[in-house]
């Protein structure tokens, strides 16, 4: 699949030998894998769109291990493909040929918590839900949220950049994470771990790693501020008659919910097919173009109750809303948060997936859905539009029974130069993986390219780190 939808020749890297195995299975015993059944699952994406053909997947437990595998890896001129909970939407997470995958789901430990300040450090592998789990029995939460969170790890949230379904309340993990630990490409193990909310000494290196997508090193360690867990939580779930009314019931939820608005996320009526039809979820409300997701988190259950009340009193009577339902217990909050979170299980069901991630002016969010249907045609089996509408970010996603080089030939590179035409991010916060490399370009000027290209070589002279991802094959 991989070399004939994304054509790439394999760098000259060592192939790994027997040699390498036994030296392996000195640093990691007993975690060398080589049983090519287990090795599957790793060497497919979440969406199977690609495929590497890895021979070996290491699973270290400490940092040390790490750094044994990376000087190992780096004298011998091996790659290595950094892995977490392979829930990535861009191919960054598995192998394009025969690259080493370094998991690290056995490093999975909590260091430390405090519940003064809220502050959390544990190891790269903690699934994120776990972690939500451990620190809601303390009175927090995790400050990112999303649909994949019972799969990925916060070392692959924080490679990624990820940023979900809280990002409108408590912002990016460029702001959330205080500290990391990293082990560069010649096994350097680099303590960032730092605790601090304020710390100005010299250059804030632990930035350069949020959202390097595994190109510029190995995060074993994540310290992050959990903000505290709010005591009332409401959801609203919406239908609007179109997309005018979806941003005029965004600015009247700003203005009324304010300092107690934590989620405003939107979903077109043909995800809502989607979902009913290929997950067998039930609509709440009656059929409608759009729908909207409103979360509240405050602190006082009857004061947000009241705000809530009053700005769905304005938006059912002056037409912006025309049906909806408001859940505050656990249950019916779930049901309503899955409608929005498993659009994208639901579009894998569907077929083949078109995946866009786009950060685009607010107010012309979902202009590109309407103008690719026309411009697809039966072509297409869906063109949806939803997201995080909150944060500027639109993701749009065309279905097809299989893959298509002419339907793509139809999206691209019309849709990279729409977005770029309107000042846009062709990755918003997905990252750019293998799939998107060749399209930084629309998003960023050629100096910042070169600077890029830069810091790889500074930091990953041999290019072992995720080769043949996030930047741009070089000419
Ligand atoms: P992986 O998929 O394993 O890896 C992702 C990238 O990070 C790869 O390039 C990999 O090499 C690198 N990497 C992983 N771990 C490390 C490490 N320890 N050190 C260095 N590099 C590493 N994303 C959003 O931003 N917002 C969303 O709302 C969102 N929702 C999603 C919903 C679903 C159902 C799914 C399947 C995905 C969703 N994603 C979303 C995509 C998102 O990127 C991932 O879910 C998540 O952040 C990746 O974590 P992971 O552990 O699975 O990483
Ligand atoms: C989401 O917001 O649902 C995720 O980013 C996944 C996706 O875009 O499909
Ligand atoms: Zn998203």
């Amino acid at each position: 699949l991989t070399r004939e939808r994304y054509p790439v020749t394999r760098l000259p890297f060592s192939v790994v030998s027997e040699e390498d195995l036994a030296a392996f299975e000195r640093i990691v015993p007993g975690r060398v894998i080589t049983d090519p059944e287990v090795l599957e699952a790793s060497n497919v994406d979440w969406l199977r769109t690609v495929r590497g053909c890895s021979k070996v997947l290491l699973r270290p437990r400490t940092s040390q291990e790490v750094a044994h595998i990376l000087r190992y890896c780096h004298e011998r001129n091996l790659a290595v493909n950094p892995q977490g909970g392979n829930t990535g939407m861009v191919g960054g997470s598995v192998p394009v040929f025969d690259e080493i995958i370094l998991s690290t789901a056995l490093m999975n430990k909590v260091i430390s918590f405090h519940s003064v300040s809220g502050t959390l450090v544990c190891q790269a592998g903690c699934i994120l839900e776990e972690l939500s789990r451990y620190v809601e029995e303390r009175g927090f939460i995790m400050p990112l949220d999303l649909g994949a969170k019972g799969s990925c790890h916060i070392g692959g949230n924080v490679a990624t950049n990820a940023g979900g379904l809280r990002f409108l309340r408590y912002g990016s993990l460029h702001g959330t994470v205080l500290g990391l630990e990293v082990v560069l490409a010649d096994g350097t193990v680099l303590n960032c771990l730092s605790s601090l909310r304020k710390d100005n000494t010299g250059y804030d290196l632990k930035q350069l790693f949020i959202g390097s997508e595994g190109t510029l090193g190995v995060i074993t360690a994540v310290s992050i501020q959990c903000p505290p867990k709010p005591r009332a939580v409401n959801v609203a779930f919406l239908g609007c008659p179109g997309f005018a009314e979806v941003l005029q019931t965004f600015s009247t939820c700003k203005g009324l919910l304010g300092e107690i608005l934590s989620a405003y996320e939107f979903m077109d009526a043909e995800c809502m097919w989607l979902v009913t039809r290929h997950l067998r979820l039930a609509s709440p409300v009656q059929e409608s173009p759009f729908y909207v997701l409103i979360e509240t988190s405050g602190s006082r259950a009857g004061h947000d109750a009241e705000k809530l009340s009053d700005f769905l009193d304005q938006v059912l009577s002056s037409g912006l809303v025309t049906d909806g339902t408001v859940a505050t217990d656990q249950m019916k909050l779930k049901a309503l948060w899955a409608l929005r979170e498993r659009i994208s299980e639901a579009l894998s069901r569907d077929g083949y997936v078109y995946k866009y991630d786009l950060s685009l002016p607010t107010e012309r969010l979902y202009d590109l859905v309407p103008d690719l249907r026309a411009r697809l045609g039966s072509r297409a089996k869906h063109v949806v539009g939803y997201g995080h509408l909150g944060d500027g970010n639109l993701h749009l996603n065309v279905t097809s029974e299989a893959f298509s080089p002419s339907l793509l030939d139809a999206l691209e590179p019309y849709v990279y130069e729409w977005t770029a035409g309107q000042r846009g991010s062709v990755s918003a916060e997905h990252g750019l993986g293998f799939k998107k490399r060749g399209v930084l370009g629309y998003s960023k000027p050629p100096e910042a390219l070169r600077l890029m290209q830069q810091l790889k070589a500074l930091l990953d002279p041999k290019g072992i780190l995720n080769p043949y991802k996030t930047l741009p094959a070089q000419a």
